[in-house]
């Protein structure tokens, strides 16, 4: 199992806030280098799927409704301990316990509006890179 590489999607609040350059350009200072990149609006069966393991939670149609109410941002990024390094750098789900300078403490909201996701291994990281991204797409 490769540990070098995570998956990550800047979310609709944050798109529609206009701090996508900004988010891009702390991932890149962070040490991440971007190997595949793309702009979609989801479609609620593909933000569904996406999100299939939280299927059973009270948050679950929240979530995919938040995640299709705009155009969202996708990359695959590399850096050696990438997963647990991307967290870190993202800082925690809820904004208002994400530490100082963390993505999520200087551009979100609220729990439901983030502003970014994080792959949480190295096997969800690769299957979730795969899901947005051909091998035609990465670099
Ligand atoms: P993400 O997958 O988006 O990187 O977020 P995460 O790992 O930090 O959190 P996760 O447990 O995977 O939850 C996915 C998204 O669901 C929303 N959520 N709401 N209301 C709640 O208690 C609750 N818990 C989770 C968040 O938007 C979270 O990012
Ligand atoms: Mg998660």
């Amino acid at each position: 199992m490769e540990t070098n590489k995570t998956f990550t999607m800047i979310k609709p609040d944050a798109v529609g806030n206009g701090y996508t350059g900004a988010i891009l350009d702390h991932i890149i200072k962070g040490g991440f280098k971007i190997t595949a990149l793309k702009f979609i609006w989801l479609s609620t069966e593909k933000a569904g799927q996406f999100y299939e393991v939280h299927k059973a939670r009270p948050f679950y149609n929240d979530l995919v409704a938040f995640m299709t109410s705009g155009p969202i941002v996708a990359a695959i990024l590399e850096k050696d301990n990438a997963v647990e390094d991307f967290r870190k750098l993202i800082g925690a789900t809820d904004p208002t316990k994400a530490e100082p300078g963390t993505i999520r403490n200087l551009f979100a909201k609220s729990i439901d509006a983030n502003a970014i996701h994080g792959s949480d291994s190295d096997e969800n990281a690769a299957i979730e890179g795969n899901f947005f991204f051909s091998a035609f797409e990465r670099f």
